[in-house]
């Protein structure tokens, strides 16, 4: 069967990800992370970078943050096979450190933003202050999440990012508060 428009606009782009040199990440990343999920998947999840796995395998939220999002969407009865997951930045930054704004900046208006046109979620999750300033120009995580937005005909919601639990262990509790959110709008798309 032929493959759909969206399909293959995925694949260009994941492929032309994997080759990118546009900014300086490329310089020190193993393998670019263009993203993984189903290309009919209604939701999407987006992180703030790969880190040292995920730079490793090109698969993104496989090490330890990655544990952590399975255990917290366990916990909601939903499978990652539901989502499309990628992040705002497809190469890991050195020491992972919070990629600047040109690297963000670059990844986004090249990528990110296209995944979203292309892929066409009902829903998107934002994980942590990086993907959510840059897509809904939000201040704080706090100020935006706990509820729906509506963002250009598209619902987003935006929760902590699950490794902020390794260094502020209180906030454990507010990450699974965000992904029990995230299940009854998961739901809503679904039907
Ligand atoms: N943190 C992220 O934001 N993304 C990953 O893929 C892994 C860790």
């Amino acid at each position: 069967m032929a493959k759909s428009k969206k399909a293959q606009g995925l694949e260009e782009l994941a492929a032309q990800i994997r080759v990118c040199t546009r900014c300086p990440l490329h310089e020190s990343r193993t393998l670019a992370v263009p993203g993984d999920g189903k290309f009919s998947a209604k939701v999407m999840i987006i992180g703030e970078a790969p880190g040292k796995e995920e730079d490793e395998s090109g698969h993104p939220f496989v090490g330890s943050a990655g544990r952590f999002l399975n255990h917290v969407l366990e916990g909601t009865g939903l499978d990652r096979n539901d989502f499309f997951i990628t992040n705002t930045v497809k190469c890991r930054p050195p020491k992972n450190r919070t990629p600047k704004k040109l690297e963000v900046d670059t990844c986004t208006s090249n990528y990110l933003f296209e995944q979203i046109a292309l892929l066409n979620p009902k829903l998107i999750m934002l994980l942590g202050t990086v993907a959510a300033k840059k897509v809904l120009g939000v201040k704080s995580i706090n100020e935006a999440r706990g509820r729906v937005i509506l963002h250009e005909g598209r619902k987003y919601l935006v929760g902590y990012h699950p490794a902020v639990r390794f260094y502020r262990e209180d906030l454990g509790e507010k990450v699974k508060e965000d992904f029990a959110l995230l299940k009854r709008e998961v739901k809503k798309v679904k039907r």
